[in-house]
C-alpha cells in the first residue's frame, strides 16, 4: 500500500514519441504551422480537427513520407529525421491509411505481407507467413474472418480494417497511426474495430487514432490532441475534458472563449480525492 501511495498513479507512461513545433509549407500552404504530439506506450492519442486542420499531413510528416520543414521529433526521447517510410517502418512506426492500401486479388495473409514477403530461398514462405499472419490475428483476438486464405474482396469494409491493422503489428511496431479507421463503417463494425484499436493499446502500443467521432475518440482514447488551422489548440486527457470542450476547441480552437492554453491548464480532483503524500 505505502509503494502504490508514491507511485503516482495518475503519472502516464513515457512517450514513444513527440512532436515539437513542426511545421509544413506546400508552396504557399501553410499546412502545418506549429504541431505538438506526445504519443504513450500503452495510451491510444486521439488527433482530432475539422476537415483540413492538418490530421493527415501530420501523420504523413511523421511517416516520413514528407517529413517536417521545422520543428523537432522525439522517438523514445531522441531526436530523429524520418525522411522516407521504410525508415519509420524499421524504427517501428506503422501507418494505416485511409484508403488502407490493400489488394482485392490476394488473400489475407498476402496482403499482410505485402511488400515484405517472407522468403525460403527464393520462394516465399508460405508457411511461415501464414503461421505469423494467424499468430498476429489470434493474439489481437480477430475471430471475424472465416479464412486467412480468403481474399479480400469478399471481406466486409470492418474486416478489411482488421486486415490492415494486424498489418501494422506484424511487424516489431512500437507506434501504430490510423486515420480515420471507422469513417467508412457501420456501428457494430465500428465497435470491432475500435474494441481493436483498445487491445493495440493494452497490449503496449502506442496507438494515434485520426477521427472526426466525438463518439470513437470518448469511448477509447486517454489522451486527445485537437488541430485547428494547422496548429495544436490543445492536448489533454480524456478523463478531463468533455465532448462539448473538445467540439468547441475543434471549431474555434480555443476552449470556453479563452485561447488554447487553459485547456492544458485544466484541474481536476484526484479520483480518490486522496494525498498520494
Ligand atoms: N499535397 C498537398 N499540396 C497542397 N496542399 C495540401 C496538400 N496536402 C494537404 N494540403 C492542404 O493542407 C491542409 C491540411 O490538409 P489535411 O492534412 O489533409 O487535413 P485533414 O486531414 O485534417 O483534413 C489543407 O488546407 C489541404 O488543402
Ligand atoms: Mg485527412
Amino acid at each position: 500500500m505505502t509503494q502504490a501511495a508514491y507511485a503516482a498513479p495518475n503519472q502516464a507512461p513515457p512517450p514513444i514519441l513527440e512532436v515539437r513545433g513542426g511545421r509544413k509549407n506546400f508552396g504557399a500552404v501553410h499546412a502545418l504551422r506549429g504541431v505538438d504530439l506526445v504519443a504513450r506506450a500503452g495510451e491510444v492519442t486521439a488527433l482530432v480537427g475539422d476537415n483540413g486542420a492538418g490530421k493527415s499531413t501530420m501523420i504523413k510528416c511523421i511517416a516520413g513520407i514528407y517529413g517536417f520543414d521545422a520543428g523537432e521529433v522525439l522517438f523514445q526521447g531522441e531526436p530523429v529525421n524520418i525522411t522516407d517510410p521504410a525508415e519509420a517502418n524499421a524504427m517501428g512506426i506503422e501507418v494505416v491509411y485511409q484508403d488502407l492500401a490493400l489488394c482485392d486479388n490476394l488473400d489475407i495473409v498476402h496482403n499482410m505481407f505485402l511488400g515484405r514477403e517472407l522468403k525460403k530461398g527464393i520462394q516465399l514462405d508460405e508457411q511461415a507467413m501464414e503461421a505469423r499472419a494467424a499468430e498476429v490475428l489470434a493474439s489481437l483476438s480477430v475471430r471475424t474472418v472465416r479464412s486467412i486464405r480468403q481474399h479480400v474482396a469478399s471481406l466486409s469494409g470492418g474486416q478489411r480494417q482488421t486486415v490492415a491493422i494486424a498489418r501494422a503489428v506484424l511487424w516489431n511496431s512500437k507506434l501504430v497511426i490510423l486515420d480515420e479507421p471507422t469513417a467508412a463503417l457501420g456501428v457494430a463494425q465500428t465497435e470491432q474495430v475500435l474494441q481493436l484499436v483498445r487491445r493495440l493499446a493494452d497490449a503496449g502500443l502506442a496507438v494515434v487514432l485520426v477521427s472526426h467521432n466525438m463518439n470513437d475518440v470518448f469511448e477509447v482514447a486517454d489522451a486527445i490532441n485537437v488541430l485547428y488551422l494547422g496548429q495544436t489548440a490543445a492536448q489533454v486527457r480524456t478523463k478531463d475534458s468533455s465532448r462539448s470542450e473538445v467540439i468547441e476547441l475543434i471549431t474555434s480552437g480555443s476552449a470556453n472563449g479563452n485561447a488554447a492554453a487553459p485547456a492544458l491548464s485544466k484541474t481536476t480532483p484526484t479520483a480518490n480525492g486522496s494525498n498520494p503524500a
